[in-house]
């Protein structure tokens, strides 16, 4: 067998070693997003910039966070739920009515999935805000946000 005269192990040894090197590097960048700009744990800061948080999945909530699911919401929802959370082409987030449940698992389930056709109650659709448009750590910091400001909100369930 062919060994390398530098280390003296066979050359495939050394070729798998290199080839497990550059996949992990191949890895890291297209399924961890080290060249993302927008990962699903970056964090929105209250300047609209991302912070990465390598280790939080699911971000602390502190008020830091709150502020950011704000700007966020500025961005994302107020278009259909008003600029106070009063309500638009979707109905208002501001008060104690909850079409879709009232428990803080309803209401991210509904910002990261939608509304669809099939389950609408006003006939309007609301599309998906996870994915693309919305960070996994952004719709946390939205719920963490619309929570602060509306005590009708189930905590933690
Ligand atoms: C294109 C318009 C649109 C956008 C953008 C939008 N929504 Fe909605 N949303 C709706 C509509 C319409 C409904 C009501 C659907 C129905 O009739 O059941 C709704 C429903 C909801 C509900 C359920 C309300 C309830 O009474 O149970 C929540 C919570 C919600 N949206 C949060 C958000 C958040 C947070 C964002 C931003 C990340 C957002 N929405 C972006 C249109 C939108």
């Amino acid at each position: 067998m062919e060994k390398n005269n530098a280390t003296g192990l066979p050359n495939w040894i050394l070729f798998l070693f290199l080839g497990a090197l550059l996949w992990g590097l191949l890895y890291g960048i297209f399924y961890h997003g080290f060249l993302n700009e927008n990962p699903e744990n970056a964090l929105l800061d209250e300047t609209g910039t991302f912070v990465v948080r390598a280790e939080v999945q699911i971000p602390d909530r502190t008020a830091d966070a709150v502020t950011a699911g704000e700007t966020a919401y500025k961005t994302a929802c107020i278009a259909c739920h008003g600029p106070n959370r009063e309500g638009g082409v979707g109905p208002s987030l501001a008060d104690a009515t909850w079409l879709h449940g009232d428990k803080e698992s309803d209401i991210f389930r509904v910002i990261t999935t939608g509304i669809s056709a099939a389950d609408s109650k006003t006939g309007q659709i609301m599309p998906p805000m996870g994915g693309a448009s919305l960070s996994k750590a952004q719709a946390w910091q939205i719920l963490y946000f619309l929570a602060d400001r509306n005590g009708s909100i189930k905590k933690g369930e």
